[in-house]
């Protein structure tokens, strides 16, 4: 049986290992797929060690005062937040998904941990001027058709910020995506196959997610936009944040062409 799901329906086999995306479904595929259990199956190696050591350098980097308020926008299951709450943040969880949310919530509190998680959308603005810091960590930007929706989210995050406080971003190097683009893998993760089809048109990273498991075949999408260090700096200035740092990877290595990350850390300047 073949079960599309999610918004997978959208992709249609022209021939075989070449995908078109149907442009009706291509739309918004982050409104969905993140809430699907699936999600974790396929990226569920993204764990707590993982945020731990992100969290452990953006401490470092900003040397944030403790129980600072700091804004997790995209946070996802909530690893990151819990991260810094368990370090004596005062943290805001915000996503599009309300499974994500519903999951983080009873994970902190399952921790005893106080996280005010909340469904909310990154483009729209949380609160004006609370956060000493706002961290958008592991991909969770670069879904938007526009580019003037990118930037939209960016002037939310910076808005919500106090004057000096820091925007932190956590993306995929689109200069590494270009050179080492893996065209398609398959592994078995939980008990399913998961063969993944990757590649690059207009400017974004586009993927097909096939799961292959005893109910059945169910497909999956994803398409990001491959926004440079020079794109976030532009739409830095805009917002009237300032970049004080780039690293490539969760360890603080440098970034380069090579570097599995684009990390930013940028603050808001007094207008
Ligand atoms: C790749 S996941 C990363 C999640 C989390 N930051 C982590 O590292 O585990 C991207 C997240 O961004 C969220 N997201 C997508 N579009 C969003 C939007 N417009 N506003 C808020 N969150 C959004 C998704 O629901 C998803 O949880």
């Amino acid at each position: 049986m073949v079960r599309n799901a999610g918004f997978g329906g959208g992709l249609a086999t022209i021939r075989p290992g070449i995908c078109m995306i149907d442009e009706r479904r291509y739309r918004a595929w982050y409104k969905d797929w993140f809430d699907r259990e699936e999600y974790e199956v396929v990226y569920g190696h993204r764990d707590d060690d993982e945020a731990a050591k992100l969290i452990n350098l953006i401490v470092a980097f900003t040397r944030l005062a403790p129980a600072s308020r700091v804004l997790d926008i995209g946070c996802g299951r909530g690893r990151h937040a819990i991260r810094l709450a368990s370090q004596g943040y005062r943290v805001t969880g915000v996503d599009l998904s309300r499974s994500s949310i519903d999951a983080a919530r009873v994970r902190a509190s399952s921790m005893g941990l106080s996280i005010d998680f909340e469904v909310g959308d990154m483009r729209e603005l949380v609160c004006d001027g609370c956060f000493s810091m706002v961290v958008n960590m592991f991909t969770a930007f670069g879904f938007f058709e526009e580019d003037d929706e990118h930037e939209r989210a960016i002037a939310s995050m910076s808005k919500a910020l106090y004057t000096d406080g820091w925007l932190v971003q956590d993306f995929l190097n689109a200069e590494n995506v270009r050179r080492n683009l893996v065209p398609e893998s398959s592994a078995v993760k939980s008990g399913m196959e998961v063969t993944q089809k990757r590649w690059i048109e207009d400017g974004r990273i586009n993927k097909s997610i096939e799961l292959r498991g005893p109910a059945g075949v169910q497909k999956f999408s994803e398409s990001v936009r491959l926004l440079t260090l020079e794109d976030f700096d532009r739409m830095y200035r805009q917002a009237g944040l300032v970049l004080h740092g780039v690293f490539g990877d969760y360890d603080g290595g440098p970034f380069g062409p090579d570097s599995p990350r684009l990390i930013m850390f940028a603050r808001k300047h007094e207008r």
